[in-house]
């Protein structure tokens, strides 16, 4: 048995869950759930993302302090979650004692094997608000194109990348004024002294292809040392013997992972260092967005190593969800949240199948096409999958007392090979989910709910229902619509990982508890409740709807 640690990205504490960030816990989720169906010990692990000045200044405008906003929006977030069902064993927060003393002791590690420097720079400086100014709080004219209102970091014109002090009349985003060029004392981590060990860990496989390609460029360019401190006023840990200084958000975040499994660990009498200490054989899984690979396969790995820690085993970096072909808007409608999905939606199992219909082991974005979305998910789930207990199973409540017959006594040579056929199919099932190729797998069995479907319209049990004068138990009704029934049960335990709140009505029709190993599939279900409704067809009026709420 496999030992697995799995995360997503920690979500920021300053803003509501969307369906872009959807893309990334439903596809953990279903990957997680896959795991403990077959059996290996995995831990589910997340938490907020609470640091730095957004939330700090969040919190302000809204005249409550940072603590009470972080709390709110842990609720919110933790219910979205829930109400996609996506399943963490521990969903914490880095605002958190476990995280604070976890992120000193790295830190002061890290201090004595020499990776940490104190540096003078000069920094942009709002003189009325009193503060430094992080990069995105300055904007000014792009240097290269003098293109206005560009942001301190790079161009959205012209796409070049600078330091905020290049900028042509800068200006505060928060007060307007001129910042001015002020000294202050940072602590940096010297990643420029760590391309030794991080190249050759690159190459350890723990990278998809085109990460490990993206890092060639970056190795390339040069590793240049990371700052990670930040001035007062900022909401964060303050560093350990700096007063006034505080650990930058990115450097305690990526640490909230650990400190979300000490938490839970502590509460279920786990070993924290059998996860994490050097060497551990427990597997370390992180899944994340591209746009935040450089801090996960450059940063952590190598604050981890200085410290003492074991390293990721896999980083599986997915794409970003374009909606209609495009970037997410809110002039558009298509910047849509978790909660006004469901308010409009409300079956997550849709967006579930959906999103596992589209995602492989890429780095591509994926497209959530609003008209494609309504006709898949009708057309497939509710249309071809759901559509074989409702042709089937009224016959086995009406003429033979809800008993199925057994698989081993079906003659009809094409019936035995269909169940055959799917039985067999485990492995490549499996292989399918582990290797994260999801949409590969849901064609491969909607194929076969397919050929499903095609034997009923072949065997007519409906003409059989009128012709047999009397329905006996094991008639070829009786065979016809079991075998459709054991079929759809199979096909059902498969997609549990993807959809496990419709597989748990499945189970139910079944009279079985919920599915909680693929070894469910090697017995069978002997007799059915009453068929009742399990899905309801998605209206496109409610699509629209949720686009018009969503401006
Ligand atoms: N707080 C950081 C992560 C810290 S991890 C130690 C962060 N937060 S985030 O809220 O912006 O994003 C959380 C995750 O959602 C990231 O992996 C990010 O890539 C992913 N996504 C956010 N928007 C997304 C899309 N539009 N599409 C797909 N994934 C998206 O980054
Ligand atoms: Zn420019």
């Amino acid at each position: 048995m496999r030992k697995i640690l799995v995360t997503s990205a920690l979500p920021y504490a300053n803003g509501s869950i969307h369906l872009g960030h959807l893309v990334e816990y439903i596809q953990t989720d279903i990957w997680v759930r896959f795991q403990k169906m077959k059996g290996n010990l995995t831990y589910y692990i997340c938490a907020d993302d609470t640091h730095g000045t957004p939330i700090m200044l969040m919190a302000e405008q809204e005249n409550v302090t940072p603590d009470e906003l972080v709390e709110k929006i842990h609720k919110e977030h933790s219910k979205d979650f829930e109400d996609f069902h996506v399943n963490f064993d521990n969903f914490y927060s880095t605002n958190s004692s476990e995280n604070k003393n976890l992120s000193e002791d790295i830190y002061k590690a890290l201090v004595k094997n020499n990776k940490i420097l104190e540096k003078e720079i000069e920094q942009y400086y709002d003189p009325e608000k009193k503060m430094f100014l992080p990069d995105r709080f300055i904007k000014g004219e792009c240097p290269k194109c003098k293109t206005k209102e560009q942001y301190g970091d790079s161009c959205e014109s012209c796409g070049a990348t600078y330091n905020p002090t290049d900028l042509i009349n800068p200006y505060s985003v928060l007060t307007g004024s001129s910042p001015i060029k002020k000294k202050t004392t940072h602590y940096f981590f010297k990643l420029s002294e760590c391309s030794d060990f991080l190249s050759k860990w690159t190459k350890s496989g723990t990278l998809q292809k085109e990460a490990s390609n993206k890092l060639e460029e970056w190795f390339k360019s040069g590793l240049t040392d990371w700052d990670i401190s930040r001035d007062a006023p900022y909401f964060g840990f303050e560093i350990p013997g700096a007063s006034g200084k505080f650990f930058y958000v990115w450097l305690d975040a990526p640490i909230g992972y650990m400190a979300s499994f000490k938490n839970f660990a502590k509460l279920n009498n786990l070993s924290f260092d059998d996860f994490w200490k050097n060497n551990s054989e427990a597997e370390l899984v992180h899944f994340i967005g591209k746009d935040i690979l450089y801090f996960h396969a450059l940063f952590w790995p190598a604050t981890l190593e200085y410290s003492g820690y074991r390293k990721p085993s896999k980083i599986y970096a997915h794409g970003f969800l374009t909606v209609n072909g495009e970037k997410m808007s809110k002039s558009r409608g298509t910047f849509i949240t978790a909660r006004s999905y469901l308010d409009n939606i409300k079956n997550p199992n849709f967006l579930r199948y959906y999103y596992a219909s589209k995602l492989n082991d890429s780095m591509e974005d994926i497209d959530l096409n609003l008209e494609d979305f309504s006709a898949k998910v009708n057309s497939d789930l509710v249309g071809k999958f759901i559509n074989i207990p409702s042709r089937t199973s009224g016959f086995i409540s009406k003429y033979f007392e809800n008993k199925l017959v057994p698989i081993a006594s079906i003659e009809n040579e094409k019936a035995k090979k269909l169940i055959l056929e799917i039985i067999t199919m485990k492995d490549l099932v499996l292989e399918y989910y582990e290797a994260r190729l999801f949409s590969k797998l849901i064609k491969l069995l909607m194929s076969q709910v397919e050929v499903v479907n095609e034997f009923v319209s072949h065997m007519e049990p409906w003409v059989l229902a009128k012709n047999e004068d009397q329905h006996n138990i094991n008639s070829d009704l009786h065979q016809i619509c079991s075998t459709c029934l054991h079929a759809f049960r199979l096909i059902s335990i498969y997609l549990t990982p993807i959809i496990p709140e419709l597989a748990e009505k499945i189970a139910y029709l079944f009279k079985e508890s919920p599915y909680e190993s693929f070894s469910n599939i090697n017995i069978e279900a002997i007799e059915i409740n009453k068929y009742e409704h399990l899905i309801q067809r998605l209206d496109f009026k409610d699509i629209e709807s949720m686009v018009d709420n969503s401006r």
